[in-house]
C-alpha cells in the first residue's frame, strides 16, 4: 500500500528566511530526498512569509499542520527520516501554534 505523501513547505521568498538559509534549507531537503529515492513520499515546495519570521528559515509540514523553526541543512536528514516514519515532531525544532505565538 502507497504511503500518504507528506508535503513540506519552505520559506524562501520572505525576506527573514531568504536571508536566513531559507534557499540552502530547501535545496538540502530536495538533495536528500532525490538521494535517498523518496519522491513518492514527499513534496517540497517554496513558500512565502509563513508568519514565523523570527524563527527563520522556517518550514511547515502542512499535512500536519506544524512548523518548525531555526532549521539547519544539518536538520533536514532528520525531518526526512522523522516524517518518512511517521513518527512525532522533532520537539527542538517544533514552533509553537500560532494561536499561542
Ligand atoms: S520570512 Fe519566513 S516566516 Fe516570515
Amino acid at each position: 500500500m502507497a504511503k500518504q505523501c507528506t508535503r513540506l513547505l519552505v520559506c524562501t521568498k520572505g525576506k527573514h528566511c531568504s536571508a536566513n538559509d531559507g534557499p540552502s534549507v530547501l535545496k538540502k531537503l530536495r538533495r536528500t530526498i532525490e538521494r535517498c529515492e523518496l519522491d513518492q513520499f514527499f513534496k517540497v515546495k517554496k513558500s512565502g512569509c509563513l508568519g514565523y519570521c523570527r524563527y527563520a528559515p522556517v518550514i511547515s509540514v502542512e499535512s500536519y499542520g506544524f512548523y518548525y523553526g531555526k532549521v539547519r541543512e544539518s536538520d533536514c536528514q532528520e525531518i526526512i527520516e522523522r516524517h518518512l516514519a511517521k513518527k512525532k515532531p522533532l520537539k527542538r525544532l517544533l514552533l509553537p501554534s500560532k494561536k499561542s505565538k
